[in-house]
């Protein structure tokens, strides 16, 4: 959209801007951030295989698994095949009957569920963390914060600890109609994630090096939407990037 009517929508569409921009119609709660994989098997006889981030991340960080096992930050285009689970990688580096269930005849079908919500019925696991508005309805920087959870950083190295980084950034809109500072703190994306899942790939190294860092680009997934739009709170949660927004 063109500054200018973006600038007049904004207007007309008052303090909540609704109807400005187009937000995917939100899962349920306890859906939220599942995803589906089926590269290999939409071609095959097994079904989909179903992967629940809420379930996941209270035992292990983002970094786990998507910098030490290499998972991609989208769904369907990290080469997972069976014969590499089975050989200790990606999935298979926790479901190996230590860390969780492994791979044999008896649990082909717990992941190879087919459907988004076969772990609905574990979502009420969660039910004391602290809340949040949207998404899947959970607070996890309060929940990691407040000791709810105690999620692994690591699972190759014992002795790992998170590089303190604890740079606030505010960043303000490119164009000067309406005056929107957004917020990034970094301290509290490095508890969760390593700085390459977001240096250089997604964001620049330089405050102001990212181009285009518009909300109708995240709402494509780009920037801040790679995760704010599937996996942690949803772009909808205005005031969390931008507290002075009412
Ligand atoms: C236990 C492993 C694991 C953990 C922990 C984990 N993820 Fe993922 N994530 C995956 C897998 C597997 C996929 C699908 C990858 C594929 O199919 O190529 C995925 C996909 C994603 C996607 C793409 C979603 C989409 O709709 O395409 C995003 C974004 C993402 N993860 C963000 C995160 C964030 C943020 C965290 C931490 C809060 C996190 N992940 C924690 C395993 C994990
Ligand atoms: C870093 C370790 C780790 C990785 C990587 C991992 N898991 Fe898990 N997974 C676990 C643990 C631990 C549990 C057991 C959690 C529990 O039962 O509370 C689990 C549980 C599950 C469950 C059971 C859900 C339910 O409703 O009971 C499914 C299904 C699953 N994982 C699928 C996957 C798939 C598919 C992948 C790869 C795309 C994957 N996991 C990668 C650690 C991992
Ligand atoms: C821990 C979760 C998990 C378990 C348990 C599991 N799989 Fe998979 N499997 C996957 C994932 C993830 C993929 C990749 C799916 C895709 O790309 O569509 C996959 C892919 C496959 C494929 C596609 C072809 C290929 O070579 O990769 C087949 C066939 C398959 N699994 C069979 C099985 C059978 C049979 C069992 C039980 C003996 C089983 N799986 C157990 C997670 C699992
Ligand atoms: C995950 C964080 C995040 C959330 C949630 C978020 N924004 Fe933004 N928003 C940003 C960032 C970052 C920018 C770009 C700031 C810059 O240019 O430096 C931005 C820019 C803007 C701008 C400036 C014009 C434009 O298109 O870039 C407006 C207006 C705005 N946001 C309103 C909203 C509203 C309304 C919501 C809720 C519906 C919202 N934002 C949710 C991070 C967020
Ligand atoms: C969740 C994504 C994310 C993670 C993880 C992350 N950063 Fe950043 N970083 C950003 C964003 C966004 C900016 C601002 C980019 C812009 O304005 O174009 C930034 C900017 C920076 C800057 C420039 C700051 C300035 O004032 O110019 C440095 C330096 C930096 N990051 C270092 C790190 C380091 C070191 C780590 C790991 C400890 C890290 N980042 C982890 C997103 C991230
Ligand atoms: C690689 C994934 C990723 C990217 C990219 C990312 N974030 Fe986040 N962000 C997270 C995760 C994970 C959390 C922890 C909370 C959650 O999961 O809901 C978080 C938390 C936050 C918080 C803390 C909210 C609070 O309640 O204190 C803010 C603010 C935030 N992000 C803003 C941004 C902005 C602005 C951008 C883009 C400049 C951005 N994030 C990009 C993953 C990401």
């Amino acid at each position: 959209m063109h500054s200018a009517v973006l600038y007049l929508a904004i207007l007309m569409a008052g303090s909540n801007f609704d109807g400005v921009w187009k937000f995917p119609p939100p899962p349920p709660p306890e859906q939220y951030g599942n995803v589906l994989i089926t590269r290999l098997t939409s071609k095959s006889t097994h079904p989909p295989v179903a992967f629940s981030h809420w379930l996941h991340r209270r035992y292990f960080t983002c970094r786990v698994c998507h910098f030490e096992l290499g998972f991609a930050l989208k769904t369907n285009t990290t080469e997972i095949t069976e014969a590499k689970i089975r050989k200790g990688e990606y999935c298979g580096a926790c479901h190996n009957d230590r860390v969780a269930f492994g791979v044999s005849e008896g649990t082909c079908t717990m992941c190879h569920t087919g459907k988004v919500s076969s772990s609905d019925g574990r979502f009420s696991e969660l039910k004391d963390l602290p809340k949040s508005r949207y998404g899947d309805g959970l607070n996890w920087v309060k929940a990691l914060r407040k000791n709810f959870i105690q999620p692994k950083a690591s699972i190759l190295d014992s002795k790992y600890e998170s590089i303190p980084f604890d740079k606030n950034l505010r960043l303000e809109p490119e164009w000067g109609l309406i005056k929107t500072k957004a917020i990034f703190p970094h301290a509290k994306h490095t508890e969760w994630l390593d700085c390459a899942d977001c240096h250089p790939d997604i964001f620049n190294i330089q405050k102001k090096g990212t181009r285009h860092f518009r909300m109708e680009y995240m709402l494509e997934g780009k920037f801040c939407g790679a995760c704010h739009l599937t996996v942690a709170f949803p772009l909808q949660d205005c005031k969390r990037c931008h507290p002075d927004l009412d």
